[in-house]
């Protein structure tokens, strides 16, 4: 199902709602319209909605209505700088614009439009005929390059691949699986699915933007500091491999992919880069972004960007997309090891291909000693899970603190330690509805440097690298996974 973002200005906000009834007469399933400023988020809630949309429809006209007799008038500001960034988001756009409104430059080129009185109800219906063929024709051709994106990269024997389109297997697999754990008596909700909801990328977005989640800072800034070294590490290990496969588990907003790439840029490599992620739109979104970023380097234009929706469950999987001359580098990062059973995970990556490395980072267990546990504790962080656990039962969610007893009764339910890591520590949030029982969901495992590096050891990992920064508690972690 096609995303439309429909831009306009208040003064005009009835047209608005009439071009959004009509646009879903002509079978527009998803049409977003901001009508609920959010506080602070504001601009950043617009910037995100417009990059997780497929196509923009803007009404451009004037911020009041015009005096009678004047012929020529500026546009009003807040369709012009949401047009601006829906065309800086490569993002398609439809304009319908109001008579005598100068266009400014980054839209006078742009080809098709029609024109109206958009105060005028008899020069509307003159006109609608032409609305519509441009709606029609604008619809059909988003549709048809959201189906060229979809097909790509896209492996039909793999039971987790689907498409970017709510009717596809993959979203209705997704939320049958979660409407099953909400209501039956299964106390744990998998971690994943707190990604994995149409709303994910936004709330997620909106948590790694909140001051007390410090976490996903912490992990940009030791990637900004230390890629070249990792890179250098990366390419004495690989013998200097000039051609590499990366495969980024879980891209989210991908910034630290970035930096890591632009490590690899600057060293010349020849490089595949494979985006894996359950959510189609951290795909769109931030593949496109990374994609657009790393193209404006000649060596990184040549680069090939592949994606894959997918569950790390079924990992082993893209065996089948790898090229086999050149070594794989999987790029775990944002904690994303922690929400694994670690053997599991590791041996999946083993059995992906001949030669394969791992990049994660990880937290270590002082993280955990603040009030807010990090972060993970924060409002934040709470306010995230619960609207998401919201979002899939339909009902108010209780989200408690944390506590050892939860956990406690959580490893009495598995009967194992949800981490496979000696010495690790697990913390998991607590959610309640009135009518379904308790839920366990959205576990987050921290470590002790040295028990990850001899569990890592054990599972016939070589460790090549680590990089720790003695202010944070976050580590980063290059080592070659053993077969
Ligand atoms: C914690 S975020 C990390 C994002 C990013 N790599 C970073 O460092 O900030 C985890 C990402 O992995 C994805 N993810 C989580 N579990 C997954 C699973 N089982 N299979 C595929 N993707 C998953 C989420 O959708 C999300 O984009």
């Amino acid at each position: 199902m096609a995303k439309y973002f429909l831009l306009y200005s208040s003064s005009y906000y009835d047209l608005a709602v009439t071009i959004k009834h009509l646009m879903m007469s002509l079978g527009y399933d998803d049409v977003y319209i901001f009508d609920e400023p959010t506080q602070e988020q504001t601009t950043t809630h617009i910037k995100r909605t417009l990059e997780s949309c497929d196509g923009v429809v803007a009404l451009y006209g004037p911020p009041a209505k015009p005096a009678d007799g004047v012929r020529e008038m500026d546009g009003a500001e807040y369709p012009r700088n949401e047009a601006h960034i829906a065309i800086g988001a490569r993002k398609p756009l439809s304009l319908i614009v109001h008579r005598g409104t100068r266009l400014p430059d980054f839209l006078r080129d742009h080809a098709t439009w029609v024109c109206f009185d958009f105060w005028d109800p008899v020069d509307f219906q003159k006109k609608v005929d032409h609305i519509v063929r441009q709606l029609l024709g604008f619809k059909a051709a988003v549709e048809k390059q959201r189906c060229r994106a979809s097909s790509y990269g896209l492996l039909p024997e793999n039971p987790f691949s689907g498409y970017l389109d709510q009717n596809s297997v993959l979203f209705h697999k997704v939320n049958g699986a979660v409407n099953k754990i909400t209501r039956s008596d299964h106390p744990v909700i998998p971690t994943k699915y707190l990604f994995a909801h149409a709303d994910s990328y936004r709330l997620y977005g909106n948590l790694i933007d909140s001051k007390t989640y410090t976490m996903a800072k912490e992990g940009e800034v030791l990637f900004a500091k230390y890629c070249t070294n990792l890179v250098e590490e990366l390419r004495k290990a690989t013998r200097n491999t000039q051609k590499l496969t990366v495969v980024s588990l879980g891209i989210g907003m991908g910034k630290k992919e970035q930096f890591f790439l632009e490590g690899l840029c600057e060293q010349g490599l020849d490089v595949l880069f494979l985006a894996i992620d359950i959510n189609p739109a951290f795909i769109q979104s931030s593949l496109q972004e990374v994609r657009a970023k790393m193209c404006q380097s000649q060596v990184a234009n040549q680069w090939e960007y592949q994606f894959m929706i997918g569950d790390f469950d079924g990992i082993e999987h893209v065996r089948q997309l790898l090229p086999p001359d050149r070594p794989v580098l999987f790029l775990a990062l944002g904690g994303t090891f922690g929400n694994q059973d670690e053997a599991v995970f590791l041996n999946r990556l083993s059995r992906s291909s001949e030669e394969v490395y791992l990049l994660m980072d990880f937290q270590t267990k002082e993280s955990f000693d603040g009030p807010d546990k990090g972060g993970y504790e924060s409002r934040a962080n709470r306010e995230f899970i619960q609207k998401i656990v919201q979002g899939f039962c339909n009902e108010v969610v209780e989200i408690e603190n944390i506590s050892g007893r939860y956990l406690e009764d959580l490893h009495e339910i598995h009967k194992t330690p949800l981490s496979s890591v000696p010495n690790a520590k697990t913390l998991v949030m607590v959610g309640e509805t009135n009518s379904h029982r308790k839920k366990y969901v959205g576990y987050s495992t921290r470590y002790d440097h040295d028990s990850l590096t001899s569990f890592l050891r054990n599972e016939r990992c070589e460790i090549l690298h680590t990089m720790q920064d003695h202010a944070l508690h976050t580590h980063i972690m290059l080592c070659r996974v053993g077969h």
